[in-house]
């Protein structure tokens, strides 16, 4: 009886150890399998971010070895009027080589030989669609003489490109430039925001991320201009409309036409505004990239400041003299960091000019100082990127309230992008 029992305990014993240590194969087996999962997971991710960076830095290669440095010739293949006074000029690079992957935003910059002017003259013109390895397409507004000023000539280039440059015609062109351009690796909802012809980077921006047939991040539109008559790339935004569910389009007219209808072929009867904006979207909690005249570019920029949408989620470009001063909440106005925030003016001489100024924070870059004081300095992009601006400094120093792009050489400065550090004697 007693060795039954024995016998019985010790079966028991036998098979909850064997219990046991089935319990601890498995239990290792699984632990160990998740470690295997999670190391496989971990390296799966590893092998991604090493694709995506090589992805990148071939990019970069590509970017690097199809882009060019100074002028390159392009061929003018296409015109393609649009409402509102616009055209497109579609352009193939001479040499058939292929073209650099731009930033959707960007910029090219034109030299144009204009008959009875004694030298080539330097303007910018955004790039109007998404980047493309065959061709690029600017698309420009005639500019008229200004209203109060009518004896005076209408701008020169944009009637040059209308009047005088032809499909087949050659032009100087350099590579694209410029720092408004959009995040193309973000998610998150974008609004894009356009006053007539400032519809041209935006443009860029939203037939990028429409390029491969499913629009990448949730888009809202606004694009403000008089009415059908100034409507530059209706069908086509129309046509990204019925293809994009997540492309939300606010065609706004502020002065709709007889036969414009509601609706139809625009959806608010007002200006693009803060208010506009308050009322349609679900948030401020967006990137903000806008381009457009003067005086909306200002009423928006301060208005979605006051609105709460921080400094760096408000990108924009002016086409003209920049009139915005992004001036950030605790930072003195661009100004001489030299000289210190108790230096109020500073005298300019243009010594060619034979000119002498008072320049102040105010009154903004060296450019805009020469343009107020009837000092004719030339110009391409406004922006430090381009170089046509560029001046001899005969005395003092300046400072950059917006690093150039490409330092200019010793002794001299980017006057679209300078403001004087000490009193300056300028060869202008
Ligand atoms: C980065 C950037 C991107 C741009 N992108 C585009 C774009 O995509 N599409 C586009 O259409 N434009 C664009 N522009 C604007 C473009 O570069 C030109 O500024 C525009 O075409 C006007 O140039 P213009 O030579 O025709 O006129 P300008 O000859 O420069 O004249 C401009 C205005 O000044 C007037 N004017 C000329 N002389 C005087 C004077 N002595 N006194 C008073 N007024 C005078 C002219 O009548 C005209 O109204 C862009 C500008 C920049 C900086
Ligand atoms: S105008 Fe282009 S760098 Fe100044």
């Amino acid at each position: 009886m007693l060795s039954q029992t024995l016998i019985m305990f010790a079966g028991l014993a036998v098979i909850a150890l064997v219990a046991v240590q089935a319990m601890l194969f498995v239990v290792g087996s699984v632990s160990r399998l998740s470690r295997e999962k999670k190391a496989q997971a971990l390296s799966l991710q590893l092998l991604q971010e090493r694709i995506d960076a090589a992805r990148a830095s071939r990019a970069k290669v590509e970017q690097a070895v199809s882009s060019w440095n100074g002028w390159r010739k392009f061929q003018v293949f296409k015109r393609a009027p649009e409402p509102g006074d616009v055209c497109s000029f579609y352009l193939r690079p001479h040499d058939g080589k292929p073209l650099p992957a731009f930033r959707p935003g960007q910029y090219l910059t034109f030299q144009l030989n204009i008959p009875g002017k004694d030298k080539p003259v330097i303007r910018c013109y955004s790039l109007s669609d998404a980047p493309r390895q065959d061709y690029f397409r600017v698309s420009i507004k005639r500019c008229p003489a200004p209203r109060d000023k009518p004896g005076i000539a209408p701008g020169l280039c944009s009637n040059f490109f209308h009047d005088s440059v032809k499909e087949g015609d050659i032009l100087d062109v350099k590579a694209p430039g410029g720092h408004f351009f959009i995040d193309m690796e973000a998610t998150t909802p974008v609004v894009l925001i356009a006053g007539g012809i400032g519809i041209t980077p935006v443009l860029s921006m939203l037939n990028a991320l429409a390029q491969d047939g499913t629009l990448k991040r949730q888009v809202h539109f606004f694009l403000g201009v008089r009415s059908s008559n100034d409507h530059p790339m209706k069908a086509h935004l129309e046509e990204l409309k019925r293809l994009h569910d997540k492309l939300d389009l606010h065609v706004c007219y502020s002065e709709p036409a007889k036969d414009d209808a509601k609706d139809r072929d625009f959806r608010h009867g007002e200006r693009v505004s803060i208010d506009l904006f308050k009322r349609v979207l679900p948030s401020n909690n967006f990137d903000f990239y806008l381009c457009g005249p003067p005086p909306m570019m200002e009423s928006i920029v301060a208005g979605l400041e006051a609105w709460g949408v921080p400094d760096e989620k408000v990108h924009f470009e002016a086409f003209g003299p920049a009139s915005i001063k992004k001036v950030k909440k605790d930072e003195p106005p661009a100004g001489p960091a030299s000289a210190g925030p108790s230096v109020s003016a500073l005298e300019v001489v243009f010594a060619k000019s034979a000119k002498t100024c008072t320049w102040t924070p105010t009154l903004g870059t060296l450019l805009e100082l020469a343009e107020k004081n009837g000092v004719t300095l030339d110009f391409g992009c406004r922006a430090g990127n381009c170089g046509t601006c560029i001046t001899a400094i005969k005395e003092g120093d300046v400072h950059y309230s917006t690093p150039p792009g490409a330092a200019p050489e010793k002794g001299s400065c980017l006057t679209c992008v300078a403001v004087p550090s000490t009193r300056l004697v300028l060869d202008a």
